[in-house]
């Protein structure tokens, strides 16, 4: 393109890959910190030939006339891309695109922090420490459950699912893993997973770590059924999308002693957290940290940039969810 094009990015992303996509494009970046109100959202689009967006945005047929035919790409700054409407960026001529892999290292650090400190019972700590309640050494205080040696059961096993795999083999663990696509045996061998159906997973796991997609078939896959399955003393942790789980159930499993305890970096009605999950001491809540570090959003936003320069060129972007809408 000869001409410099209009992009629009829905929220800051890091310096330098705002700086790389400024060297060529007209960039407006949109400043609000709790996100664009959809209305100002379908006025501000208007008019781009590119746009970066959020998981907080939805991408539907709304959306896609609101921006108008000239737009080339939407580019998620974000691995899931369940906001984002793909058969309607196709039917539209758009391209979409997301940032996989760059972030899978790190949100399966945050997956095993979240199943540490769940396990562990740190966050429970934490806040007797801050409470400045009396406390002192005792041989029955705040007993957790080793992680160690256990067996964990992974739930998805795609790329971040793996990743944490490795992590858990360097804990001794046994991995099980559920998915609907049996793995090659050198990555069986490397991971050292063995398949099971969800139930038996579930059955055995002494914690269940879930890395699908949210599709309406996994939707509420986690409810008071599988929470009945799982054992006592085991420990669910949540870095894929909250719907996955149902939480009300999930804060009921847990009143009830049905489960040890729970780690969720993201929620079904995101950012509203289930009241009820608040009030109990065995969870462990962080806002949807999981690909939150320095080098991982410079990684995703220069993916992201490189994403739009290649639909802006014509070329095929290197994560492309649509092949189909390419011209
Ligand atoms: C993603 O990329 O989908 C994460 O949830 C946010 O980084």
């Amino acid at each position: 393109m000869s001409e410099r094009a209009d992009v629009l990015v829905t929220r800051p992303i890091m310096e330098a890959p705002t700086a790389v996509l400024r060297e060529r494009c007209d960039v407006t970046i949109h400043q609000n910190e709790f996100g664009i109100p959809r209305e100002e959202l379908l006025e501000v689009i208007g008019g781009r030939d590119a746009i970066i967006t959020m998981l907080t945005e939805r991408v539907d047929a709304e959306f896609l006339e609101a921006a108008g035919p000239q737009l080339k790409v939407v580019a998620n700054h974000a691995v899931g891309f369940d906001n984002i409407d793909v058969a309607a960026c196709s039917a539209a001529g758009v391209l979409a695109t997301n940032t996989p892999d760059v972030l899978t290292e790190t949100t399966a650090d945050t997956a095993f922090a979240l199943l540490m400190a769940a396990a562990r019972r740190l966050g429970e700590g934490e806040r007797l420490l801050r409470s400045e309640r009396p406390w002192i050494w005792g041989p029955l205080m705040m007993l957790g459950q080793d992680v160690h040696h256990k067996t964990i059961g992974i739930v998805g096993f795609g790329r971040i699912g793996q990743a944490v795999a490795r992590r858990a083999r360097g804990f001794g663990m046994r991995v099980l893993y559920s998915d609907a696509v049996q793995l090659p045996p050198d990555v069986e061998a490397e991971t050292g997973a063995e398949r099971r159906e969800l139930n038996e997973l579930l059955a055995e796991a002494d914690f269940v770590s879930i890395h699908t997609n949210l599709t309406p078939e996994t939707r509420h896959l986690f409810d008071a059924h599988a929470f009945h399955r799982m054992k006592s003393t085991a420990v669910l942790v949540n870095t894929s999308r909250g719907p996955v789980v149902d939480e009300a159930a999930l804060g009921d499993a847990l009143a009830a002693g049905e489960l040890f305890a729970a780690g969720l970096d993201v929620f079904e009605h995101e950012p509203a957290v289930e009241p009820s999950l608040l009030g109990l001491e065995n969870v462990v809540v962080i806002p949807h940290l999981g690909s939150a570090t320095v080098d991982t959003r410079d990684a995703m936003g220069a993916l992201a940039v490189e994403n739009v320069f290649a639909a802006l060129d014509g070329i095929r972007p290197p994560t492309l969810l649509n092949p189909e809408a390419l011209p």
